[in-house]
C-alpha cells in the first residue's frame, strides 16, 4: 500500500516510521510542503492508497475537504476540528471514504468499554481528568470528550467536569472517577509510547483502504 502522511510532528513521523516498519511505501508532507492543502491534488494523490492525517485542527478541515473532493480515502488522527464532523461525514457519504478518532490507542478503546459499563452505576458523581504536553493545540482533549459524551449516554442530564492540565512532554493520561458516598471508583489510561497510537492509525488505514463512507474508529477497532 502507498500511505501519504501529513504532519512530520510527534506523531506523524511515528506513524510514517510504523508503516515502512509494515512494508507499506510511504511519503510524507509536512506545513511547508502543504500549505493550505496545496499538494493534495490529483496528480500528487495518484497511486496513493490512504492519506494519515496528524496535523492541526485548521489543516486538517482543509486536508479532508482536499482528499475527499477527489473521491480518496483519509485516515484523521487530529482532534479539534469536530465542529465540522457532519460536514465531512456528508462529503465521505459522496465519495471517498473517512475514518477518524479521537484516540487510535487500542488501550484508550478499551477505557472507553469500560466507561460505559462504569457509567451505568447509580447515585455516583462522575468526573474526567486528562493530562498532555505542553504544545498541545486544544483542550479538553478530545479523548476527554469522548469520555465524557459515553458517561452523560449512560446519565442523561448529568454534569460531567473535565479538568485538563499541560505538562511537560506528558505523552496523554486520562481518569474516568465516579464518586460515591461510600466508594470511589477510577478508570486510568497512562500512555507510556506514541507508537501505539502510531500502530493504531496505520492498522486503521490499512482497514479503510477497500471501504467507502465515514467512519468513527471507535465504531470499528475490534474488526482490526
Ligand atoms: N487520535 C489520536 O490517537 C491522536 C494521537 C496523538 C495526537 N493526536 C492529534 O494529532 C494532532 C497532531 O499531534 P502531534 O502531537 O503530532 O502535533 P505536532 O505539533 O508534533 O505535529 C503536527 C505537525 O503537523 C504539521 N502541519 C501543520 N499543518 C500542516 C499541513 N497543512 N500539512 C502538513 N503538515 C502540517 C506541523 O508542521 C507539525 O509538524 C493533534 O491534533 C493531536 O491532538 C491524535
Amino acid at each position: 500500500m502507498l500511505i501519504l502522511v501529513l504532519g512530520k510532528g510527534k506523531t506523524g513521523s511515528l506513524v510514517a516510521e510504523v508503516a515502512r516498519e509494515r512494508g507499506h511505501g510511504v511519503r510524507a508532507l509536512d506545513i511547508t510542503e502543504n500549505q493550505r492543502a496545496s499538494a493534495l491534488t490529483a496528480p500528487n494523490l495518484a497511486g496513493v492508497d490512504v492519506v494519515i492525517d496528524f496535523t492541526a485542527p485548521e489543516a486538517a478541515v482543509e486536508n479532508m475537504r482536499a482528499v475527499l473532493a477527489l473521491g480518496g480515502r483519509i485516515v484523521v488522527g487530529t482532534t479539534g476540528w469536530y465542529a465540522h464532523l457532519e460536514e465531512m461525514r456528508s462529503k465521505a457519504q459522496k465519495g471517498g471514504a473517512l475514518l477518524y478518532g479521537t484516540n487510535f490507542s487500542i488501550g484508550v478503546q478499551k477505557l472507553f468499554r469500560l466507561t460505559a459499563e462504569l457509567a451505568r452505576l447509580e447515585g455516583y458523581t462522575f468526573s474526567i481528568g486528562e493530562t498532555h504536553h505542553v504544545s498541545k493545540l486544544d483542550a479538553p482533549s478530545g479523548t476527554a470528550i469522548t469520555l465524557r459524551q459515553i458517561v452523560e449516554a449512560a446519565q442523561p442530564g448529568a454534569k460531567v467536569e473535565i479538568t485538563s492540565h499541560r505538562v511537560g512532554d506528558a505523552k496523554g493520561e486520562h481518569t474516568v472517577t465516579a464518586a460515591g458516598p461510600d466508594d470511589v471508583l477510577e478508570l486510568r489510561h497512562n500512555i507510556l509510547s506514541r507508537r501505539g497510537l502510531a500502530l493504531g492509525a496505520v492498522r486503521a488505514a490499512e482497514w479503510l483502504a477497500n471501504k467507502s463512507g465515514a467512519y468513527d474508529f471507535r465504531e470499528i477497532f475490534d474488526q482490526l
